[in-house]
């Protein structure tokens, strides 16, 4: 939530910051704007609206500077507006801060800064921190302790970057809870809140940890925790370049990201299936498999589309590796006050790996003596970091915010690790084997999918002006029909609720009108007679149904309005498979109502906030 990106060297900072912003733009995108420094003062630069409004806007002023701290925003603390859009600055105008996070304590030192005399021109919590930063700089000097000894009166979150006119060869920045990158050039650093704003200039990172700061110069950084404890930190070389962060042909990243899945489900098994022993060799959780396997209880916690890869997860641990599993949200496990032992073991789902709901109920399961195991995208992410084990998913980097291609690999990673446990408990070597063969066939299955891409578009146009949908689905894809859902919602705004077939009578049936679509996932399997039960009901009342059925079930056509199938697969890889066209339904309806797919409005993809 929120971006970050600055520059310090020898090239005019603003075409970088505003490349840096637009490639962070996915974090929010409700307001902007820019702080330089030039001539011993600070301009800041601030629009309402996308990145692109305030690049004309600063197109207009002709500066430049080799200084500069820049900031997209996800309003949390005051409306999306020009005020408070960042940088904030200080009464004279020569502090300037960006900041990602929550001050959680703003309002009680807000009261401390007015008694000081202190005025303010914003309603939010960034402000306060930069009058307080203020306050220490009149006191110290210096602008590296002042920012630090503010920090230790702040509590919350923060990703920042603060400038001072008045010590124009630095940019101080510091962490806890949002990240905070620094990006090593040639006579030349960049900080930002993601690689993605600095991999066109530097594959050489830093990754700040939680209470660490840093003054960045132009030709190195100085680091120390704001307990002004020295530390060493260790410069990162970013796996991915700046190919993986371009939409190529596509017109929009989640057509990319949809398209790209045959390939990236292939890299999140590659390397990691053992055909031999029928298992899966993952290097993150080596030295763990006992703990988990002898595990009591499963917990996975997430939230939004990694949740429902959660849920998939439960059917799948629970049938092979016959170990309890529950399925919680991040942000209710943390609040309540969960039953855990060393016995448990607690996985955390998360694309960005920055959520924070899903950070600190890691933090918490931690502190309770369970075994924390995180499965992420973003290498090196916070809950990355945080977890004792774990497994990175490699999709790649993922920009659209509706998530598609980490969740198909986010399955990948749970099946693998669900094979990994079950071949320790009850799963014979056979049963592993077939797992395996069948996971390796996915890619090309995921391929033929994407190959009705033009048939699905033609489904979609007929649903453009629905109002509201059902996604209904059994078992393995009752979570697929919440994913459906939540997919249309984001990006359509169309309300759509995902139900498990069954429960439809119990409620949902009662809005089923010839207004009301119904999708329904209907696989070959042990409930498929139950689910064609359900679609007579949906009929009965003229309600209009799309199904996801096998290219080997002929009786479906006839039975509903239009029909999309899919290859057969095992029940565990289903989810796999049924997804694929409810990805490409929920972007050609949204494309068809000429909305912006990979910025909906009101979201963000990485939810560092509560
Ligand atoms: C946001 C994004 C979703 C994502 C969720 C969890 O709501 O818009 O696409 O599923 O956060 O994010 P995570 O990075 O933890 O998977």
């Amino acid at each position: 939530m929120c971006g970050i990106v600055g520059y310090i060297g020898h090239r005019n900072s603003i075409p970088i910051l505003i490349e840096g912003l637009k490639r962070l733009e996915y974090r929010g995108y409700d307001s902007a704007g820019l702080g330089i420094i030039r001539e011993n003062a600070c301009t800041v630069i601030k629009q309402e609206g996308k990145v692109s409004q305030l690049e004309d806007k600063i197109e207009k002023e002709k500066i430049s500077s080799p200084l500069g701290i820049a900031h997209t925003r996800w309003a949390t603390h005051g409306v999306p507006n020009e005020i408070n859009a960042h940088p904030h600055v200080n009464s004279s105008g020569k502090l300037c801060l960006v900041h990602n996070g929550i001050i959680e304590n703003y309002a009680v030192l807000k009261i401390g800064l007015q008694k000081q005399g202190y005025e303010f021109y914003s309603e939010t919590d960034t402000e306060v921190l930069v009058k307080l930063i203020d306050t220490f700089l009149k006191m110290k000097n210096n602008l590296f302790d002042a920012v630090r000894f503010a920090l230790n009166k702040v509590e919350g979150t923060y990703g920042i970057a603060v400038t001072s006119a008045d010590e124009p060869d630095k940019i101080v920045v510091a962490k806890k809870g949002s990240p905070l990158v620094i990006g090593i050039g040639d006579d030349e650093n960049f900080i930002a809140s993601d690689v993605n704003a600095l991999i066109a200039h530097t594959s050489q990172v830093v990754y700040l940890e939680d209470g660490e700061i840093a003054a960045v110069y132009n030709n190195k950084f100085e680091a120390k925790t704001i307990e002004d404890e020295e530390i060493e930190k260790e410069i990162q070389q970013v796996a991915f370049d700046i190919e993986d962060i371009s939409k190529g042909e596509f017109p929009h990243f989640m057509l990319k990201e949809i398209m790209e899945q045959p390939g990236s489900v292939k890299n999140s098994f590659r390397g990691r299936l053992l055909f031999e022993e029928g298992s899966s060799k993952l290097g993150g959780l080596q030295g763990y498999e006992d703990r988990i396997s002898q595990s009591r209880r499963i917990i996975i916690c997430a939230c939004g589309t990694s949740w429902h890869a959660a849920l998939v997860a439960e059917y799948m641990i629970e049938q092979f590796a016959r170990i309890p599993v529950e399925v919680e949200y991040a942000s209710e496990f943390r609040y309540r006050n969960p039953v855990l032992t060393p016995e448990d073991t607690c996985i955390f789902i998360s694309q960005s790996g920055e959520t924070a709901d899903t950070l600190a109920a890691m933090k918490e399961a931690k502190r309770r003596g369970a075994l924390v195991l995180g499965v992420c995208n973003v290498v090196g992410s916070s809950i990355a970091r945080e977890s004792e084990a774990g497994v990175y998913i490699h999709a790649g980097p993922e920009i659209g915010v509706a998530s598609t291609k980490a969740f198909t690999s986010q399955l990948v990673v749970l099946a693998l690790i669900t094979v990994l446990i079950a071949r320790r408990r009850h799963m014979s070597i056979i049963d592993g084997q077939n797992i395996l063969r069948e996971l390796d066939l996915i890619p090309g299955k995921i391929a033929e999918i994407l190959q009705q891409n033009d048939k699905i578009k033609e489904i979609a146009q007929n649903f453009i002006n629905a109002k509201n949908f059902l996604y209904l689905g059994r078992g393995y894809n009752f979570p697929v029909a919440l994913e459906g859902a939540l997919k249309l919602k984001e990006i359509s705004y169309i309300h759509a609720e995902g139900y498990p077939a069954a429960e439809m009578k119990h409620g949902p049936i009662a809005l089923i009108d010839n207004n009301m679509p119904s999708v329904f996932i209907t696989p070959k399997d042990s409930v498929y007679e139950k689910v064609i039960s359900n679609i007579e009901e949906v009929k009965a009342r003229n309600g209009k149904i799309l199904a996801i059925a096998c290219t080997s079930d002929d009786k479906i056509d006839s039975l509903v309005d239009y029909a999309i199938k899919i290859p057969d697969t095992m029940r565990i890889f289903m989810p796999l498979l049924t997804v694929i066209p409810l990805q490409l339904l929920a972007y050609h309806i949204a494309v068809g109502k000429g909305l912006n797919v990979d910025q909906p409005r009101n979201l963000a993809k990485s939810v560092t906030v509560e």
